[in-house]
């Protein structure tokens, strides 16, 4: 009986070692692990979102838009810490996937899933107080006329719009470099702060336009190459190639003009 004591201990204490190792925290959330990794798409969402939002001033019930959400790991982070409503919008992943999952979390009140285009979004102009997009706008957003037309109407005047995704440290003007010629493809629609900014810098529809290299760049990547994901596993080789030479994650963001500005803006 004596003899069994400890190992009884030794078996609590690695349940417990267990359980910690199966925490994954984001700033000051903790996540299943399991249901992270199950649920990454690309460079893990959750640490791109909670470095580009850092200044972000989310207010309990306001009303986000989180755009390509894919899975809804974002979602989930918003709903969790902000406790607002998020409207969780994808393309590739259905609305049902998602309700069932946001189910899971007991979050079904606070996170609604949506099915929908990026370019045929079903909301009402001036609805959102803010409006996210990780990992997905490059899909969707590369085309100057796309934020005037199909975006920034649903933001609030004044609200803001983040974006995070995987991006160049310098543009690929003179060709592919030699290594990346395998993997790259110019659909992939990555590109430099300074190309997003310019591009955003032509809205008559937001001004206050950012954009800066995020630090998380590398710990997403690795997180997501770790997962076992089929995708993630494809996307060794290339990080591997690159070896952290070329891609970057970036981040950009702006400001809903009010009235005033936009009347100044076209004249
Ligand atoms: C690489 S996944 C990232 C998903 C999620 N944001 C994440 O980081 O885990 C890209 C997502 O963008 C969405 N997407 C791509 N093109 C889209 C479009 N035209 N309209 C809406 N969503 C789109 C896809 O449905 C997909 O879930």
């Amino acid at each position: 009986m004596l003899r069994a004591i400890p190992s009884i201990f030794s078996l609590m204490s690695l349940r417990l070692l267990k359980l910690r190792s199966d925490i994954l925290k984001i700033g000051e959330l903790e996540f299943d692990d399991d249901m992270v990794m199950s649920n990454m798409m690309g460079p893990n969402a959750l640490r791109i979102l909670e470095e580009m939002i850092r200044d972000l001033d989310l207010k309990k019930g306001m009303r986000i838009l989180d755009l390509g959400c894919g899975k809804g790991l974002t979602s989930i982070y918003l709903a969790r810490k902000y406790d607002v409503i998020v409207y969780a919008v994808d393309l590739w992943i259905s609305a049902t996937e998602n309700y069932e999952r946001f189910k899971e979390q007991g979050l079904e009140e606070m996170i609604i899933p949506i099915h929908a285009e990026a370019h045929d979004l079903p909301f009402a102009d001036n609805f959102f107080d803010a409006i996210v997009a990780v990992d997905s706008y490059q899909y969707y957003g590369h085309e100057a006329e796309y934020l005037d037309k199909h975006l920034a109407p649903l933001l609030k005047k004044g609200g803001k719009i983040f974006v995070g995704i995987p991006g160049l440290k310098m543009e690929f003007d003179d060709g592919i470099p030699t290594v990346m010629e395998p993997y790259y493809k110019l659909e992939y629609n990555f590109h430099t702060c300074t190309w997003w900014k310019e591009l955003w810098g032509k809205s008559n529809l937001v001004e206050d336009v950012r954009c800066c290299e995020l630090d998380c760049h590398k710990r997403a990547w690795d997180e997501w190459l770790s997962c076992d994901n089929e995708h993630a596993k494809g996307d060794i080789p290339m990080m591997k190639a690159d070896a952290g030479r070329y891609y970057n994650t970036v981040s950009f963001s702006a400001v809903r003009k009010n009235k005033r500005s936009e009347v100044r803006s076209q004249q």
